[in-house]
């Protein structure tokens, strides 16, 4: 659950080593008149996460200004694919706001067609349209637009249903929020609209049939009509628990959307840019689909997001009418480009794919020693580790809390736990990290689960 921190210092145990500082208590007391500040003025949900200062960061490790260290398992959230500060995308930013073009809205420019042309000839044949925009959210927004408009055009006004997947979260905007499957955080909509609907997961955890049939039937049972449907959009992996659909499930959907046409959407924004060990997210499923948002690891920095798709969908609406202030800002594209040549060109993609069977193993073993961990999922460098309640699958968020704490006071740095009763601990270090440095963060973080459960 949410937790408010104290932003009194605290003592913790001291830790030195080659890749990690913990030498003052923590917060570091040098470090409080900034988040007393931050505390002062700005709102409350604000307060998420450790209160730690981050003061800089290069590669896989974050300082606080203050003497500590830490090794990053959080890439913020997911956004520094290519590790923190890369020298190449520091230089393209500098140079972009050297060249003082800081912004062009939708006027062309040199950076954008640069990056536009690079990332469309990385996708696959027949999606290589790409429209930019600033954050997840608003790439989601417009994949739903073009759904809609797409199934008004196929099907007339009845083909409008979005269908989407329980526990997903596809960002806290009015459509983004509506599309996502939690609905304590879709209370604040009041009327949320009827033609957004979510069918269970095939996690094979939470819903034991992983089945295709159970979709078709599941809309069936609920009196959806398959022809009624404009869209299907699930996150390539769900982020609230690492979890992915089985490879036969997404080639029998994507062919239950082409007869029906309906456009089937991947919501890249996290997995996207090499994160589980292929450059997309989408090609653990053999498939392609229709529409892909992305955004997060884009940069690895500054904040863009995109929209990628079939020519012939992107295209429906005319030119000037979908747009947007920051459309490909000059220095965002800058540092896409050289996010991911390095992602590309230092081979990131297999190292996550190595470090993420590294991980992967140990906290399998992890999980036959503590049955408080009771399901580990996702690959290459990104797991969620659900930590539950004794003897069952309910989720337990304070223990989950619990281990990210001492975690970040062994001097490993991760967000708050996500997921269903914020019980799912997230594991995401940059693509960059060493074989040295992950040996190290899971000793760390064993030593932690260790702690925190037999306490
Ligand atoms: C899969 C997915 N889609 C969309 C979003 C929303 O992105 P943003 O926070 O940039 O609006 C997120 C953010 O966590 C996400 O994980």
């Amino acid at each position: 659950m949410p937790r408010e921190f104290s932003y009194q210092p605290k003592a913790v145990p001291r830790v030195e080593t080659k890749l990690r500082r913990i030498v003052t208590d923590l917060p570091a007391p040098s470090t409080v008149p900034v988040l007393e500040t931050l505390l002062r003025y700005e709102l409350r949900a604000m307060q998420g996460q450790p209160p730690i200062l981050w003061d800089h960061a290069e590669g896989f490790q974050i300082w606080d200004g203050a003497g500590n260290c830490w090794i990053d398992w959080s890439s913020g959230v997911l956004i520094t694919n290519a590790g923190h500060s890369h020298p190449a995308v520091v230089d393209a930013i500098v140079k972009q706001a050297q060249s003082r073009l800081l912004a062009s809205y939708m006027f062309p420019n040199v950076a954008r067609a640069k990056f536009i042309e690079r990332f469309a000839n990385l996708l696959p044949e027949g999606h290589r349209r790409v429209f930019l925009l600033s954050t997840g959210s608003e790439a989601v927004e417009c994949c739903i637009k073009l759904c809609r408009t797409y199934g008004m055009k196929v099907g007339g006004r009845s083909k409008h249903i979005i269908v989407s997947f329980d526990k997903a979260f596809h960002g806290r905007t009015l459509g983004s929020q509506q599309a996502g499957g939690i609905p304590a955080l879709k209370d604040w909509i009041v009327n949320v609209d009827p033609g957004f609907v979510q069918v269970p997961f095939p996690d094979g955890y939470r819903t034991p049939d992983a089945s295709f049939e159970f979709f078709t039937r599941y809309l069936a049972d609920h009196g959806v009509e398959a022809n009624n449907v404009a869209g299907v959009m699930l996150e390539t992996y769900q982020g609230g628990t690492g979890a992915f659909a089985p490879k036969a499930y997404m080639q029998s959907l994507r062919e239950w959307c082409t007869g029906h046409k309906a456009l089937l959407v991947c919501d890249e924004v996290q997995a996207g840019f090499g994160r589980t060990g292929t450059m997309w997210g989408f090609e653990h499923y053999g498939i392609v689909p229709d529409l892909s948002s992305w955004g997060k690891g884009i940069t690895s920095s500054l904040p863009l997001a995109a929209v990628a798709g079939r020519p012939d969908v992107m295209d429906l609406h005319p030119p000037g009418s979908m747009s947007s202030t920051h459309t490909g800002s000059p220095v965002c594209a800058a540092a896409a480009l050289a996010s991911l040549d390095a992602i590309v060109n230092e081979g990131l993609v297999a190292n996550a794919r190595h470090m993420g069977e590294l991980l992967h193993g140990r906290l399998h073993a992890l999980k036959l020693r503590f049955p408080r961990i009771g399901h580990v999922a996702g690959k290459g460098l990104v797991a969620g580790v659900l930590i539950v309640k004794p003897g069952g699958k309910e989720p337990d968020g304070d223990l989950a809390w619990d281990i990210v704490a001492r975690c970040v006071e062994k001097g490993i740095m991760m967000f708050a736990p996500v997921g269903l009763g914020g019980g799912t601990v997230k594991i995401n270090p940059p693509l960059c990290i060493t074989e040295e440095a992950m040996l190290e963060a899971l000793g760390a973080f064993e030593e932690a689960v260790a702690e925190v459960v037999n306490r």
